[in-house]
């Protein structure tokens, strides 16, 4: 990597350019940056005709990381076949960049327990990662048309489940090593149906062989999806295929009691740029309007930081940072779950207050550059 990152900014749709932007302000505070900002997604459809241009993938590739705000919108909903969708644009940049591990975290913020949907005690304690398969199954097996029928394949080589097997196992080493924790990988498949799943479970129960000190289990993935619900705080890494992960990560992101608070980073080969986005979507509802909430996307440039460039202090001092402005308070409109944010009284002299996407972003600066050495 040359000594000042290049990153790839690839806003997007609706929200996308606020919250991107703000990553941008804070990127700004930590250091030196290089960037350069792209279109992809509807935005690029509405330029170029489809929704990743070669030139932008090559960009993305030539980079050391990649931005990326949230894409797609009802303008560019269609059931056409032939006609371009935004997230052939984020399903064309995992494929063109080779990022086969989707790294999901989900710990909710002290502060944010009350905003789940499940009591209390049962979130408590809740620390999980969902490693996800991103470059495989039905996403990008064989699909088409044939009459009044349709099809999608899925599809999966014993190369593409140990690759993604290792991300996880890895990934639940570190965590173990990090935090004084026992490592367990929760492989979900459905292997009582599916050919891909038996496939998935012979050859994770293989990989498990070079991580003696991991503990594994299987679960399926219907008994997963209740047990995530039931018991999240029982989870550590959750290791699954493409679309069982794309299901379970929305699952549990809501533990944290909101969409808006999930980060993700997808991973290639050791050394490739990684594309980090938050896990909620483009939000055309409220695009423009200076509500967004910034925190996931500034929860994916600490991952940016921490996995891309190995910059591990300033992503805990972006999350410290996260953490505490919520603690303070602060809440887009979000967080408050259509609730009115209560007036101050004396026993709570500094209860919820609802703010927009410049506030929020000014209070994180903040906390970050109190934090700086
Ligand atoms: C996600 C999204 C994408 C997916 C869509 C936008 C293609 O839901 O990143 O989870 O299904 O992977
Ligand atoms: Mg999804």
């Amino acid at each position: 990597m040359s000594s000042t990152p290049r990153i790839v900014l690839l806003p997007g749709d609706g929200i996308g350019p606020e919250i991107v932007a703000a990553a941008r302000r804070l990127l700004d505070a930590l250091g030196e940056f290089e960037f350069e900002e792209l279109l992809m997604g509807g935005c690029s459809i509405d330029a170029h005709g489809v929704a990743l241009t070669d030139a932008v993938l090559a960009a993305c590739r030539e980079s050391d990381a990649v931005l990326l705000g949230a894409v797609g919108g009802p303008k560019w909903d269609t059931t056409d076949p032939d006609a371009p969708r935004p997230e052939q644009g984020l399903l064309g940049l995992r494929k063109g960049m080779g990022l086969y591990a989707n790294l999901r975290p989900v710990r909710p913020s002290p502060a944010l327990v009350g905003a789940s949907p499940l009591r209390e005690e049962r979130i408590a304690g809740t620390d999980l990662l969902v490693v996800r398969e991103l470059t495989g199954g039905i996403y990008f097996g064989d699909s088409g048309r044939d009459g009044d029928s349709a099809h999608d394949t899925c599809e999966y080589s014993v190369a593409e489940i140990e690759r993604i097997a290792r991300a996880g196992f890895g990934a639940a080493q570190r965590r173990a090593a990090g935090g004084g924790r026992s490592a367990r990988v929760t492989s979900v498949d459905k292997a009582n149906v599916l050919e891909t799943s038996r496939l998935w479970r012979e050859v994770v129960g293989r990989v498990a062989g070079e991580y003696p000190e991991v503990e594994l289990d299987h679960l399926l993935v219907d008994n997963a999806a209740m047990q995530l619900v039931s018991r999240p705080a029982e989870f550590d890494v959750i290791l699954t295929e493409n679309l069982f992960g794309d299901i379970l990560s929305d699952e549990s992101a809501m533990l944290t009691g909101s969409l808006g608070m999930l980060p993700s980073a997808s991973l290639g080969e050791a050394g490739a740029p990684g594309l980090f986005e938050p896990v909620h979507g483009s939000a055309p509802d409220i695009a423009g309007r200076g509500i967004a909430n910034p925190l996931a996307t500034f929860l994916s440039t600490a991952m940016m930081l921490r996995h891309g460039f190995g910059r591990a202090d300033e992503a805990e001092r972006i999350e410290a940072a996260v953490d505490a402005v919520l603690e303070r308070g602060l809440r887009t409109p979000d967080l408050l779950g259509g609730t009115v944010a209560p007036a101050p009284t004396p026993e709570n002299p500094s209860p919820e207050s609802e703010v927009g996407t410049t506030e929020m972003t000014d209070a994180v600066l903040a906390e970050v550059q109190l934090d700086l050495p």
